[in-house]
């Protein structure tokens, strides 16, 4: 691609140059359809801060922005975009495809556009251009883990827009876990006021015996993650709350015992990292308290998908207990490991009737009821078999998603989770499996930030930046060339920059040396 093209990351589905460009000035207006205002709104709030554009709205505008049934073709989130010399003209079915193409038009733009402070004196050119654009998969998610370290909702916030950036549409937060429970729930204060705050934190990797020393706290108010969901809404992406049960779920213990399997006995808000034997028990009470909750997570989270957890529920407590026995019996469960299954599918049915989807992680591809939406992390073959069981599937598999992994071998790597390396090339290169022949759908892909190793939000950028350039590309165009994305993404450097966003290298695989061009191809 010539240096003076820009190098989209994701890349368009269908990109032609053509002669020319077409400039933004102080006295360009924008010319909108009914129904497509908020994403000129988006256009200008993103473009203001560096460009200090006006953009007014105008009937004789040259930067159109129009709602087209004629495009309903490319789904919900589709559009075209034609940029002359005279006139850039962006059109989609629906809102949604008008605030991707938002995002295609700042990449098309000089990097400087994305700064962040204002930028006098660029010419704010795009190239000629036609695309034609829709997303692979309908999934493009990034979850992050805010229950091992807390991030202000600032962070969060600034996310958003780099997902968005991105072509990414959904912040899956993993709002509570053994070291911490950060969404506020009316009914049950003591959940935050007690179950937001640790004593300290383990210092290495699960099983180490050092400890900080440093208290670690902090929760949402309701109205700041309200606000957040409407933030995210503004740019096409959904925020997905997932709250942890039946295990992971000590710091809902250390809030309120009487929901143990040992009600008598007092746990603190976990301060280790790895799998906690203490879950909750299984009676009604927990069920009921779960209802509760979760009614309060869908005032705040009106997205469709509702994460439950369900993962790494250790079950030598229910093994151990005579009522968690009892409980098994009666409902006709062979053991009482089955009762993992049975507690999601009874929280399961709840969000059903309040028109959710129930969503959670597979262990193993078995054990959940079909209308479970699954996010597979162990293994590419549980992907498979969470399709052919008719699940709505998400991967989320370990060795290509997971941003806790270190990003190379270099022993300079700052410290992440031991056991792998996920590099760029295995983001880029996540093997999604076909869905046609079987009764599922695979919904798309995801990655994972777990934040053991992620306490300050320079070492968050620098675990999720770039690979989640590369699951980007990966989720939106489906499969481009390696080589491709990564010249793309050396160019996307400078858009990252203009951002203030820190990242690891770009650049893990320069060519050697004495490589020829065409092995380089
Ligand atoms: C997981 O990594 N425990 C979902």
């Amino acid at each position: 691609m010539p240096a003076h093209r820009p190098a989209p990351v994701p890349l368009p589905a269908h990109l032609s140059w053509r002669p020319g460009h077409f400039t933004l000035t102080r006295d360009t207006a924008v010319r909108t359809s009914p129904g497509a205002g908020p994403a000129a709104d988006l256009l200008r709030t993103l473009l203001a801060p560096a460009t200090a554009l006006p953009l007014p709205p105008s009937p004789d505008g040259t930067v159109v922005l129009a709602l087209d049934p004629q495009l309903r073709g490319l789904g919900e989130e589709g559009y075209g975009l034609t940029v002359g010399p005279d006139a850039l003209l962006l059109r989609a079915a629906h809102l949604t495809g008008l605030l991707r193409g938002v995002q295609t038009i700042r990449q098309l733009l000089p990097p400087e556009a994305l700064s962040r402070t204002p930028r006098r004196g660029t010419p704010w050119r795009l190239p000629c251009a036609e695309i034609t654009d829709v997303p692979r998969h309908a999934w493009r998610g990034f979850m992050l883990d805010v229950a091992r370290h807390f991030q202000p909702v600032s962070l969060l916030r600034r996310y958003v827009d780099l997902l968005a950036l991105h072509q990414l549409n959904v912040l899956h937060l993993h709002l509570t876990d053994d070291q911490g429970w950060r969404m506020p729930v009316a009914a049950y204060p003591r959940l935050t006021e007690v179950g937001g705050r640790r004593a300290e934190s383990m210092v290495g990797p699960a099983g180490s015996t050092g400890f900080d020393g440093v208290p670690h706290q902090g929760f949402y108010t309701r109205a700041e993650l309200t606000d957040l969901v409407a933030y995210a809404a503004a740019r096409g992406v959904t925020v997905v709350p997932e709250l942890e049960m039946p295990g992971h779920a000590r710091a809902a213990l250390a809030a309120h015992p009487e929901l143990g399997n040992d009600p008598g006995r007092r746990l603190d808000v976990w301060t280790r990292w790895g799998v906690c034997d203490t879950v909750l028990a299984v009676d009604d009470r927990v069920l009921d308290f779960w209802r509760t909750v979760l009614d309060e997570v869908m005032e705040v989270f009106p997205s469709p998908h509702v994460h439950i957890g369900g993962d790494e529920c250790p079950t030598t407590e229910w093994a151990a207990s005579p009522a968690a026995r009892a409980r098994a019996a009666a409902e006709g469960l062979p053991d009482t490991d089955a009762l993992r299954g049975w507690f999601l599918g009874r929280i399961g049915a709840h969000l059903v009737g309040r028109g959710r989807i129930p969503t959670a992680w597979a262990e193993t591809g078995e054990g959940l009821p079909p209308e479970f939406t699954v996010m597979t992390w162990r293994d590419p073959e549980h992907t498979r078999m969470a399709l052919k069981r008719g699940h709505r599937v998400i991967s989320c598999h370990h060795r290509a998603a997971y941003l806790d992994y270190a990003q190379s071998a270099d022993p300079a790597e700052p410290q992440g989770q031991p056991g792998a390396v996920v590099d760029l090339r295995a983001v880029h290169g996540h093997e999604l499996p076909d869905d046609t022949e079987t009764s599922g759908t695979l919904l798309g892909v995801q990655a994972e930030l777990w934040t053991e190793f992620a306490a300050t939000a320079d070492q968050v950028d620098r675990l999720v930046f770039p690979r989640l350039c590369a699951l980007a590309d990966r989720a939106w165009h489906g499969t481009t060339p390696w080589s491709g994305f990564h010249d793309r993404l050396r160019a996307h450097g400078a858009r990252l920059a203009a951002l203030g966003v820190r990242h690891g290298p770009l650049d893990p695989y320069a060519p050697l040396p004495h490589r020829s061009r065409k092995e380089q191809s």
